[in-house]
């Protein structure tokens, strides 16, 4: 009796020394049917497909999926002299974020002592860690991140990598996931290999639909870490997985997974054999299935009819062009002189790189002085529509204001789009306010308050100054650039609605940039002039007050720059608004009314906002009592909850009144003052783009 027990008790420990198992989707416990369930926690579910679901699209969620029982990961005894057994594990996961383009935050798979990893948070702790225990060599948890957010705090290379991180959420080593984009929404696989003899850990990725049924790992890991895990692991540990969402929400899937303890590679997964997300993702009903499967056909056969136009055109005559182009007349460039001025699009020459394109310097030929420009390069895939594109950039090439950047001319080529500009000495003025030291000493007040009335001037000339509305759609701090004189210039304008042309079509792509983007607009879509007043507002602040209309790293109350304004202000504080780089050295009737002018423009109905005619005259005048009393701020969101507080900007203003506002807004000419009648500023309704 004495010895079954024995036997019984060492028996797992013998199993343990190779254990190995494979959940092919994880419907009735796995492939085989043997496996036991794995243990939840947080929010996740197993859908009825098989398929399990870490997190859904709501903000600041964790989920947790452990396999039941701990594996003894060290081997030679445990406690201090163990060593870490080499493991392989393969799985197959997909991030769907709420907003195409922004993904959040991300799944980690997870070596951890506890599986329910208590005092986890979400957001950017990926329900691993907590701000108390970041760091900490106590914690003795391994994950493998794949992360679609750039977390400054913990130094993210960008929103789309992958990084070992060792009891922190600072990765120890972290590569980019590119080609592969975590956050596509398509199935990807993974494999993370440790080997305990030659202390190295390596992590691959492949996107599945690049292989054809069953993905093959690719030849040499996109990670390959020289670390000793023995340090890290306990005698018995739990694998699994931790998927979180913060401000921003993705829903985050696995749909197989197999794992190898003790040498050997993990079991490979048929992929073809997993379960998979239907697409478009759950919550349509089968017609809009149908139809959108219809639709997709129907993209998928012009798309390759004009592709196939397209490459029998290039074939034909590569420097054509075509009649109707004639008529843009001279702002056409010559694309070998664009690429000899940018000597050959190289990396020296590069200005920088935005959500467009990338962006170089180049010289033009000719008689000295030569002509410096700054040459945007704008890929574009598909060939439907060109026409409309150049008509667009003809019509952009006209416009003529002292603060926009002008474009000198276009030329295209192939899929790409270059687009020369007037060059800016002093480059961005985001790189001004927030890269270094010395560059934000020479933004004085006056040249803030400066800049903000040449943008501000600027848009009124988009707006209501030239013959069609022309909205911006992308105003923000890095697409403000500054002449010689520091004056501040708008670039990028028009390229939104540009972009918007090469968007797939079956997906609405929210142009913008986060905490600059008005609320209405991820809920419609549709881009007015008062959501680019809406972002006004936004650099208003961020210029006055030196800090990003967003910041991960500030503490809960002062996340959204807008809100935390709101307070100050509130509060008879507005000189704490002002960046206090400028210790003190500004004028307070300027800045209170920079202050004033941007809450005004910050407000979450888009009828409540000033005009740009309205905002440029009060920026003018720089006196604050000129400036009506902004109403009181809207209710605080009811996603505000938790340690840190983090809440869905997006989704900040759900209430009654902006309905009604985002319905009215709808209307062209509906009078908005029956809904707001207490606003002191002069109502109109939004217009719409040309
Ligand atoms: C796994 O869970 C399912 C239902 O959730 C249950 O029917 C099944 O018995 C469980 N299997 C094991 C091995 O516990
Ligand atoms: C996400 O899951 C939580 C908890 O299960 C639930 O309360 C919430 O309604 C879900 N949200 C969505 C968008 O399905
Ligand atoms: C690490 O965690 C342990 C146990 O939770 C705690 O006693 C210790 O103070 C922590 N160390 C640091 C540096 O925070
Ligand atoms: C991992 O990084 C942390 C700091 O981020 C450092 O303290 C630790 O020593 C690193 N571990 C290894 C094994 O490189
Ligand atoms: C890890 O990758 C290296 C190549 O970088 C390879 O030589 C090694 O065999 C790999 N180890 C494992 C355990 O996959």
């Amino acid at each position: 009796m004495r010895h079954l027990v024995v036997v019984l008790l060492s028996l797992p420990l013998l199993l343990a020394a190779s254990q190995e198992f494979t959940y092919a989707g994880f419907r009735n416990a796995g492939g085989g049917g043997n496996n036991p369930n794995l243990t939840f926690n947080g929010v996740t579910e197993l859908r009825p497909d098989g398929i399990l679901r870490l997190t859904n699209e709501t903000s600041r969620l964790i989920g947790h999926a452990f396999y039941p029982s701990p594996l003894r990961l060290l081997a030679g005894g445990g406690g201090r002299n163990g060593m870490a057994v080499s493991f392989s594990t393969e799985f197959a996961f997909a991030v769907v974020p709420e907003y195409p383009k922004l993904g959040g935050h991300g799944l980690a798979f997870v070596v951890a002592p506890d599986p329910r990893l208590p005092g986890a948070l979400p957001s950017q702790y990926l329900g691993l860690l907590s701000a108390a225990d970041v760091g900490n060599a106590t914690n003795h948890v391994l994950a493998v991140e794949f992360d679609t957010v750039q977390d400054f705090e913990f130094g993210d290379i960008n929103d789309n990598h992958v990084g070992v991180d060792l009891n922190s959420l600072v990765s120890n080593a972290s590569a980019s996931a590119a080609p592969v984009n975590l956050k596509s929404g398509d199935t990807i696989v993974a494999w993370i290999d440790y080997d305990g003899g030659a202390k190295l850990l390596n992590v691959s990725i492949v996107a599945a639909t690049a292989a054809a049924s069953s993905a093959s790992k690719p030849a040499s890991p996109l990670i390959s870490f020289h670390v000793d895990l023995s340090p890290i692991f306990l005698d018995q540990m739990f694998v699994g997985f931790s998927a979180s969402t913060g401000l921003l929400a993705s829903s985050h899937y696995l749909m197989g997974w197999s794992f190898k303890l003790g040498g050997g590679a993990a079991p490979p997964l048929d992929v073809s054999s997993l379960p998979s997300l239907p697409r478009p993702a759950a919550g349509k009903n089968r017609t809009s299935l149908i139809l959108a499967a219809a639709f997709s056909a129907f993209v998928a056969l012009v798309v390759l009819a004009g592709a196939s136009a397209y490459a029998a055109y290039r074939y034909k005559n590569r420097d054509v062009v075509e009649p109707w182009e004639l008529d843009y007349g001279p702002h056409r460039y010559n694309y070998s002189e664009l690429r000899r001025a940018t000597r050959g699009f190289r990396d020296r020459e590069l200005l920088g790189s935005g959500g467009f394109g990338k962006v170089y310097r180049g010289v033009l030929p000719g008689k000295p002085p030569r002509t410096v420009v700054a040459v945007k390069r704008v890929s574009h895939e598909s060939r439907q529509g060109l026409r409309e594109f150049v008509a667009e950039i003809a019509s952009i090439g006209r416009l003529r204001h002292r603060n926009l950047v002008q474009l000198q001319g276009w030329c295209r080529r192939r899929g790409d789009l270059l687009l020369v500009y007037d060059y800016m000495p002093n480059g961005s003025l985001d790189k001004h306010l927030f890269d270094d030291g010395l560059m934000a000493a020479r933004l004085t007040w006056d040249v803030r308050l400066k800049i903000l009335r040449n943008v501000a001037s600027a848009l009124l000339y988009l707006h209501e100054e030239w013959e069609h509305v022309v909205l911006h759609r992308d105003v923000k701090a890095s697409n403000v650039l500054l002449d010689g004189d520091m004056s501040g210039r708008l670039g990028d304008f028009g390229l939104a609605k540009l972009y918007e042309h090469g968007a797939n079509p079956s997906t609405t792509r929210v142009v913008g940039t986060l905490g600059y983007l008005a609320p209405e607009l991820t809920r419609t879509g549709k881009a007015t002039t008062a959501a680019d007043v809406f972002a006004f507002g936004a650099l208003v602040l961020e210029v006055v007050a030196g800090r990003r209309p967003i910041e991960p790293r500030a503490a809960a109350e002062e996340l959204v720059l807008a809100e935390w304004a709101w307070e100050r202000y509130a509060a008879g504080e507005v000189e704490k608004v002002v960046d206090a780089r400028l210790r003190g050295v500004f004028d307070v009737a300027e800045a209170s009314a920079a202050v004033k002018v941007a809450l005004w423009c910050s407000q979450p109905a888009p009828a409540m906002r000033p005009t740009m005619r309205e905002v440029a005259r009060y920026l003018d005048a720089g006196d604050a009592a000129e400036v009506p009393e902004p109403p009181p701020p809207p209710p605080p969101p009811p996603v505000c909850s938790g340690e840190v507080g983090y809440c869905d900007f997006v989704h900040s203003y759900p209430s009654s009144s902006y309905e009604r506002a985002a319905a009215a807004a709808d209307g062209v000419t509906q009078t908005s003052v029956a809904t707001f009648p207490y606003s002191p500023l002069s109502m109109r309704s939004s217009h719409v783009s040309v």
